[in-house]
């Protein structure tokens, strides 16, 4: 118990914040889609501890993420998540100044579980409620990571959920330049590997294949590449591609494609750089026509070996500032929550009527904001 931390009242920290000796204390709760996480941060970006419970074996059988165990799931891991984050911080609830949750986009019944444990946290000690968009929250990874003010700057977000493009003019302003149109890259990476027998989640299991393989073995389609007016993603007719060449068309899937081992290491390289292919080429597009000189990348296909080698280069060769996390902060956690505290700034505080608001909003006619959680 870090008895040098001082228990706000709600009024104090809200003029108090940041200027006492442990400036304000944060915990975040993330349970937007299969990991149920919670960390303590604080409003100076100080990062207390983390707890990612992943819920990986529990859908490996399925292949994907199935949306009603993932919520049983969060129900049984929520509390025993935000304990072990509190004790690593040596805190309790009582040293909290606010209390964080991730309420959009995701899962509605993953989403719930979150709000709900952070509605009862920020009732029984009286403290504020804040919101966290999950997508703004992936892109303000790379602020904490870097310890720069990345803002303005271009986000791109590549996860199991999704592949998008912003204009992210401050760490809570948004503006969507462009999205998929079906699957996000992390799903075709789960699908592909689900179809190739390699298992869940299939991102790392591709990249793994893929290292024994060559990847110009197979020319894979790249969809919308080459259609300089948008600047959205298409995966899903590359991993249709993918299974014609491994199963042939109007043909039943099968357990475990009659390929040999090189064979589907070559399959797994050629389609990670189709897609790699794909989001390099978005990606530059979107710096190019925005004219911003920042680049930040977030959310698990962030974690790729290969794409984040090809980002590196792109910027090197384009002269844009590149941002990517490290590994533990691409993927889904509660540390990037402390975005909560750019909110916390602008007044955003919630009342305990905060609801989930599981879908992402989609640009109309090319413009649109991301929208307020
Ligand atoms: O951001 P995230 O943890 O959860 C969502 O919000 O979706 O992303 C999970 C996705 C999965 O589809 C997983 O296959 C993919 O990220 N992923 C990867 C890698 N690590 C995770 N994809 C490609 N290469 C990786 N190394
Ligand atoms: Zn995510």
């Amino acid at each position: 118990m870090r008895s040098a931390i001082r228990r706000h009242s709600l009024d104090t920290t809200l003029t108090n914040r940041g200027t006492g000796d442990t400036g304000m204390i944060i915990l975040t709760v993330e349970s937007t889609c299969d990991e149920t996480a919670a960390a303590v941060v604080t409003d100076r970006l100080e990062v207390l501890s983390s707890v990612v419970a992943s819920q990986d074996d529990l859908h490996q059988r399925y292949g994907g993420v199935v949306p009603e165990i993932a919520s049983r799931a969060h129900v049984e891991r929520i509390l025993p998540v935000i304990d072990r984050a509190l004790h690593q911080a040596n805190i309790t609830l009582a040293d909290l100044d606010a209390v964080a949750v991730a309420n959009t986009p995701g899962l509605a019944g993953s989403l719930l579980v979150g709000l709900t444990a952070a509605k009862a946290i920020a009732l029984a000690q009286d403290i504020p409620l804040l919101a966290i968009n999950h997508i703004q929250a992936h892109v303000y990874a790379c602020r904490i990571a870097s310890g720069e003010d990345v803002f303005p700057c271009v986000g791109m977000i590549v996860s199991g959920g999704h592949s998008s493009l912003y204009r992210c003019n401050t760490p809570i302003d948004f503006e969507m330049l462009g999205s998929t149109i079906d699957d996000a890259a992390g799903e075709a990476f789960d699908k592909v590997a689900s179809l190739l027998g390699l298992g869940y989640p299939g991102g790392p299991a591709i990249q793994r294949a893929a290292e024994g393989g060559d990847r110009r073995a197979i020319r894979f389609p790249r969809p919308l590449l080459s259609d300089r007016d948008r600047l959205d993603f298409s995966f899903s007719g590359l991993k249709t591609a993918v299974r014609y060449h491994v199963v042939g068309p109007g043909k039943p899937a099968v357990d475990a494609p009659s390929l040999s081992a090189q064979q589907i290491n070559d399959v797994a390289a050629s389609f990670q750089e189709a897609v790699v292919d794909c989001l390099i080429g978005k990606a530059e597009l979107a710096v190019a026509r925005t004219g911003m000189n920042t680049l930040c990348v977030g959310g698990g296909v962030a974690a790729n070996t290969r794409f984040r080698e090809r980002l590196e280069a792109s910027a090197a060769e384009h002269g844009y500032q590149l941002h990517i996390p490290p590994l533990k902060l691409c993927t889904d956690n509660a540390v990037m929550g402390a975005i909560a505290i750019e909110r916390f700034r602008a007044g955003k505080i919630e009342s305990l009527d905060l609801d989930a608001r599981p879908g992402l909003i989609r640009p109309r006619r090319g413009r649109a904001s991301i929208g307020e959680p």
